[in-house]
Parts: C-alpha cells; sequence; structure tokens
C-alpha cells in the first residue's frame, strides 16, 4: 500500500472545529476536499494518550476507521521546562471550561513563580497523524522554541501566543504579523514535515 495521497482525495480532518478544519484544508494548500469529523457526525474521542504524537494517532485512527476515509488530526500545546513540560497535552484544559486563556497564562506565571527557577525556556509543539482506515498511520512533529513574557503582550494570536517569545524575536506570537508566525510555528513545520511524507 503506497503512503501517498492523490491530490483531490477526500480527507477527514478529525476535528469538531469548524475553523481548524478550514486551517488544515488551507495548509495543505487545497489539494485534497477536507470533511470535518463533526459535519459526518463522527463521536469526538476523548484525548487519554499522554503525548501529543499519541493523541493525534487516537484522533486519527478512530476518525479514519469510522468514516472509512484517510483521517489527519492534530494535537499541540505550550511545554514549559520549569514547569516539567506542562502545561503540554493540557494545554487547552488549563484554560477551564469557559476556555479562557487568561486564567490557563495566570495559571503558567503563578506555578513558574511557585517553582523558584529562573527558566523561561518554553516550545509548542504540534503533533500531526494521518491514518488510513484500517491501515497505518503516518505521525509527525513540529516544535518551535522560545522563552516566556510575563506580563504578555500582544492581542494578534490566540491561545498562549502572548507570552511567548519565539527564538532569535523580541516580540511575542501575539504581537506578530500572523503571517510572519505561520512561517516559522510550530504547525507550520509540522505540516511541512507532512507534505514531505504525503504529497507525491
Ligand atoms: P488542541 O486543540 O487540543 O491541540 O489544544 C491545543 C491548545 O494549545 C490550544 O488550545 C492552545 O491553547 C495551545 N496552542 C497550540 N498552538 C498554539 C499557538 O500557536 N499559539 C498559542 N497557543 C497554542
Amino acid at each position: 500500500m503506497t503512503l501517498k495521497l492523490t491530490s483531490g482525495a477526500k480527507l477527514v480532518a478529525a476535528t469538531h472545529n469548524p475553523g481548524k478544519a478550514r486551517e488544515i484544508a488551507a495548509l495543505l494548500e487545497g489539494r485534497f476536499q477536507v470533511i470535518a469529523a463533526g459535519e459526518l457526525g463522527l463521536p469526538e474521542p476523548e484525548e487519554i494518550e499522554q503525548t501529543f504524537v499519541g493523541n493525534a494517532v487516537l484522533k486519527a485512527r478512530k476518525a479514519a476507521d469510522a468514516s472509512g476515509l484517510p483521517a489527519l488530526a492534530d494535537d499541540s500545546g505550550l511545554s514549559v521546562r520549569a514547569l516539567d513540560g506542562q502545561p503540554g497535552i493540557y494545554s487547552a484544559r488549563w484554560a477551564g471550561p469557559t476556555k479562557d486563556f487568561a486564567i490557563a497564562m495566570a495559571k503558567v506565571e503563578e506555578r513558574l513563580e511557585e517553582s523558584h527557577s529562573d527558566d523561561r525556556s518554553a516550545f509548542f509543539t504540534c503533533a500531526l497523524a494521518l491514518a488510513w482506515p484500517d491501515g497505518p498511520v503516518v505521525a509527525v512533529e513540529g516544535r518551535v522554541e522560545g522563552s516566556l513574557t510575563f506580563p504578555g503582550r500582544g492581542e494578534r494570536g490566540f491561545g498562549y501566543d502572548p507570552i511567548f517569545t519565539p527564538e532569535g524575536h523580541s516580540i511575542t506570537f501575539g504581537e506578530m504579523d500572523p503571517t510572519a508566525k505561520d512561517a516559522m510555528s510550530h504547525r507550520a513545520r509540522a505540516f511541512e514535515k507532512l507534505k514531505a511524507a504525503l504529497f507525491d
């Protein structure tokens, strides 16, 4: 079996977030017919694995097997070295049920103070997994290194962007032009790897 995807093929984006499905379609350069798992009425699996790749594989596998189509899933988050990698796979969950990232960022700052560490290094990870129905799965991971900045700055991004300054830069992801962020982000790097692995 070939692990290449033909242009125009149907691909399920294993997400219930329509915005994410559109982003996936764009990052794949419009080469595929991307259908969101939510649109197909597929159940949203619980993310029970302990790694980004593990959760991406779990979501892709379930969506591929349930739909009979190749499925792509992602899992991403912020890992802080002084906090032993937290929030990591719990990045979304630290924002609580209201998905308030002011709460999540305040929690990071508080935990860092409690740690008494001077280490402000952190990285974003994006894992991507593409699973074929009842078949193999390809998983890749992209990372961007940086350091944490408090108080956060900038309104242009989402999630933890205001407190993350990428290595070699003096502005946060929250202040950065979205095109500049997209050129260097963990997500862009993961998609580059996936495209290298899958495109003809
Ligand atoms: P996921 O949707 O389960 O992968 O959760 C990822 C969480 O990690 C998001 O809710 C964001 O809080 C955080 N995250 C991932 N990528 C970024 C980014 O590029 N900027 C800021 N936060 C991010």
